[in-house]
């Protein structure tokens, strides 16, 4: 079989890409036994920072030019796609800060702000072709039976540059497939590979449109945040059009920091559900496609991108490796939430996981209803269940 290419995409910055990301990658290999690629595209490296020691980062992949950056930089300078597998995480065990038992297998890709010059470094290389080409077309003009002569068909370009491509112009154009195509030799050996986007639309978001099969939005029930997927969507269908080999699709969207008792959350996720709401219609059906699963605004989650933190029960605390958490549970299970009044219709769940639940629980229930989202089928280790009670 060969992995799923998943993207965590929305156009609006702080919307839990990367916490979702985390949570996902984590929960389907830690619990699902999924075979999990992360990979991180955003040059501000949260995802990065969430999941690897800086020490890490620092001395060992940086060092190594074990980046994301490289893949696209390299290609810009010599049109060479670096495989994936030169890029990704030697050691594993500095991957995520969940021990690691036999069977889990949770690689990484990491980000560095290196990726940032990227938009530019295009834009430069553009002006300098176009410098070049000037130059030329001036030169042609008043030498072209001399230039024809050397070069048969050189005038013909400069007087049509758009037709015919330099390298460097094919590699700046062509830079939209490289994610695609460094994956290819790593798909074989994953289940899933999931993508952590940055925020608006750059050349990074594009390859990774490109280079995915499905594609997923958190966002949170206000108007605000719920623009950026008619955004995504738009550009998604130009790209399609375009380019015949895109063929993502939208997976739904995973409502996050959700306030039950905040009335804007309320009233924006009953219309998202689909549900009409203080006077207003619901969202047209497909829309938002949201999970049912929402994840709550919680300062559990909150504390999360700080890798070494020690909010952990001591039930599963390993002295052994002191910083790090025993099972998923242990990192995510620490909240119990009170759901409570009938007002919450739209984000009641009481039927399935009674009156409160535990937050490691929920999001158990979200990746399993991911998963059946990417047509992954679930066979997970049930053992460590009994950690969560
Ligand atoms: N459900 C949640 N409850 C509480 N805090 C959350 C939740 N989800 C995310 N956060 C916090 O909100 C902040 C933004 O989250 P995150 O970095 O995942 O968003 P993002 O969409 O990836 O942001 P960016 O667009 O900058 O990449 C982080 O501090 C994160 O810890
Ligand atoms: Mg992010």
């Amino acid at each position: 079989m060969t992995a799923k290419v998943v993207s965590i995409i929305n156009l609006k910055g702080g919307v839990g890409k990367s916490t979702v990301a985390m949570i996902l990658a984590e929960y389907m290999a830690f619990k699902y036994h999924k075979r999990v690629l992360a990979i991180d595209l955003d040059s501000q490296a949260n995802l990065t920072s969430a999941m690897v020691r800086p020490v890490h980062v620092e001395d060992d992949l940086k060092r190594t030019n074990r980046t994301i950056a490289q893949m696209f930089l390299a290609f810009i300078e010599s049109g060479q796609v670096i495989p994936a597998s030169n890029l990704i995480c030697p050691n594993p065990n500095w991957i995520s800060n969940i021990n690691k038992y036999e069977g889990v297998c949770l690689d990484m890709i990491i980000s560095t702000p290196d990726l940032a010059g990227l938009d530019e470094k295009m834009l430069d290389r553009w002006e300098d072709i176009d410098t070049v080409v000037d130059a030329l077309s001036t030169l042609a003009v008043d030498r072209a039976d001399e230039l024809d002569k050397c070069m048969p068909g050189i005038v013909n370009f400069l007087s049509n540059p758009g037709d015919v491509k330099t390298p460097t112009q094919k590699n700046l154009r062509e830079i939209r497939f490289v994610l695609k195509r460094g994956l290819q030799s790593v798909l074989g050996s994953y289940d899933v590979v999931i993508i952590d986007c940055p925020p608006g639309l750059s050349i990074s978001t594009t390859a990774a449109i490109v280079a995915s099969d499905y594609f997923v939005s958190p966002v949170i029930p206000e108007p605000l945040s719920l623009l950026g997927i008619d955004l995504v969507q738009s550009r998604i269908a130009k790209l399609k059009n375009r380019l015949s080999d895109v063929k993502i699709n939208y997976a739904g969207s995973i409502l996050n920091k959700v306030l039950q008792w905040r009335n804007a959350h309320r009233t924006e996720s009953a219309l998202i559900y689909g549900l009409q709401a203080a006077h207003r219609q619901p969202h047209p059906a497909g829309k938002f496609k949201p999970f049912k699963w929402w994840i709550p605004d919680a300062e559990h989650l909150r504390k999360l991108g700080e890798f070494e933190c020690h909010t952990v029960p001591d039930r599963d605390f390993n002295p052994a490796t002191p910083g790090e958490f025993g099972f998923v549970h242990g990192k995510y299970g620490g909240t119990n939430v009170r759901l409570s009044s009938s007002k919450e219709y739209a984000l009641d769940r009481k039927n399935e996981e009674g009156p409160q639940y535990y937050l490691s629980r929920r999001l158990e229930r979200l990746t399993d209803e991911f998963m059946k989202r990417i047509g992954l089928s679930q066979s997970g280790d049930q053992t460590n269940d009994e950690a969560i009670k």
